[in-house]
């Protein structure tokens, strides 16, 4: 057995649990570059990946039955809208008082973008070219204005785009919005497993690990700090999104509204299915009364294709990872060691450093997902919201959810928008964005805006 001074505790627990093998380039190693092996083993739970390798090993366990959750629908009728309105009257006190922060998770590999560098940097404007996180540092910035507050902008990042995003927000002067309304962590990381259940080297000297899902941005809020910065801001509603969608309303009056008349713990954004095997996962309530969300993979055909009386979709309501995070929630979850959110296994293509370079292998992932949270309230709701105003994923370099779609849709929005203001586009204009520092929603449109007759018109 190997040794190194003071840290032969940790070759021992390694050797114990099977996993001598991550030193087998020991002797081509110098003393740093031993010292951060056994880092990454250190911090190796391994109780943890025994029982996730047996996890994935097993075929999934049995869940518990479920039907589909109750949501508030968009208004039909005059009652409807007055509950939207008063729900925004509401929203709009919370914000106005600094309740309200805004938090994207970026801590992703964006693989099948296949963009080189955090997503958060890829251009998405249909006419601007501005980034992901242009797009939104400038909607935080326009509510901060509209509102007359300062919103906090929470950034998850992971270890292997945390540099990059700082150094972007830096030398963009993070778009307009203050150093000190701006904190940028990293989530916590995971180590992946090859078929056999063995530990897997990336190079000679480290091990291959994960970030350990979105779901891993609760702990990593309250791990780094964040948490209680918020909660010494008054901060009392964390608004949660992904860094791809550039439709997101971040600050949304009627959704917060909602969230705190409700005493909701957590609540969601949800949107009908445009067809029954859309991926995006449903909004149930399972047979313990808890309400949360069942992943597209998990929903049998016979259920994804089940439709009422009136022959809609029985399971209609398709979560699209915008929540509401009440910050008393996330404290009484993440204090101590309450936060157990289960991981989940996915089989994938890893690159292994197998002492004549890297080979691509079988192996496990495993991370967390943000909404296995649901049900751990006491409550959350659901309020249903248009795909075309809030949703438009960037995950693929073409077709469904890529970027063309996305900038179809940003588009179609900015159109919408001006009909609804009465204000005419000329037929020549072939692409048309609006910036968020001019209008958040059709209502912030000045009266004077006209639009110019051109192909491409961006109306800041
Ligand atoms: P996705 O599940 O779409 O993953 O993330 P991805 O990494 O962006 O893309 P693929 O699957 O590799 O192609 C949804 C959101 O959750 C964040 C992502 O940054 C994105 O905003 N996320 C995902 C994290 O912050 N951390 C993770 O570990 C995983």
């Amino acid at each position: 057995m190997i040794s190194f001074p003071g840290r032969n505790d940790v070759i021992q627990r390694v050797y114990d649990h099977g996993q001598g093998h991550i030193f087998a380039f020991w002797d081509t190693l110098s003393d740093d570059e031993r010292g951060r092996l056994l880092d990454d083993a250190g911090a190796i739970d391994f109780a943890l990946l025994d029982r996730l390798y047996r996890q994935a090993r097993q075929s999934a366990p049995p869940t518990m039955g479920f039907e589909p959750a109750p949501y508030i629908p968009l208004p039909i009728d005059e009652e409807g809208r007055r509950s939207f309105m008063e729900a925004r009257e509401a929203g709009i006190a919370v914000i106005r008082k600094g309740a309200v922060a805004a938090f994207v998770v970026a801590g992703g590999q964006g693989s099948r973008l296949g963009f080189d560098g955090p997503k958060g940097l890829f251009r998405a404007g249909p006419v601007s070219g501005k980034s992901l996180f242009q797009i939104h540092a400038e909607k935080i910035l326009k509510s901060s204005e509209k509102y007359g507050v300062r919103i906090p902008w929470l950034i998850m990042t992971s270890h292997a785009n945390h540099e990059d995003t700082v150094r972007y927000l830096s030398e963009n002067s993070r778009f307009g919005l203050d150093t000190s309304d701006v904190y940028v962590f990293p989530q916590g990381m995971i180590p992946s497993l090859d078929t056999e259940g063995k530990l897997i080297l990336e190079t000679p000297s480290s091990l291959f690990k994960n970030p350990d899902g979105h779901g891993g941005s609760l702990g990593a809020l309250a791990d780094s700090g964040v948490l209680r910065a918020m909660r010494e801001r008054g901060i009392e509603i964390i608004s949660y999104f992904q860094v791809d969608n550039p439709l997101v309303s971040i600050i949304d009056p009627v959704f917060i509204g909602f969230h705190s008349l409700r005493g909701a713990d957590i609540s969601s954004k949800g949107l009908m299915k445009a067809y029954p095997g859309e991926k995006i996962g449903v909004f149930a309530r399972f047979d313990n009364g808890a309400i949360g969300v069942v992943e597209y993979s998990d929903l049998p055909e016979d259920l994804q294709n089940q439709r009422d009386a009136r022959g809609a979709l029985r399971f209609c309501m398709g979560s699209i990872a915008i929540h509401l995070f009440g910050v008393g929630f996330l404290e009484s979850i993440t204090g101590g060691s309450a936060l157990s959110l289960p991981f989940h296994v996915a089989r994938k293509k890893i690159g292994a450093y197998t002492g004549n370079g890297t080979t691509e292998i079988d192996g496990y992932k495993f991370e967390k997902f943000v909404f296995d949270a649901l049900p751990l309230t006491e409550k959350n709701i659901v309020l249903e919201t248009r795909r075309e105003e809030e949703f438009a994923p960037i995950k693929n370099p073409s077709g469904v959810d890529s970027v063309e779609s996305a900038r179809g849709l940003m588009d179609a929005l900015a159109r919408s928008w001006l009909r609804e203001r009465g204000i005419a586009v000329p037929a020549s204009v072939r692409t048309i964005e609006i910036s968020p520092l001019l209008a958040l929603e059709p209502g912030d449109l000045p009266a004077s805006t006209s639009v110019p007759d051109k192909e491409l018109v961006y109306l800041e």
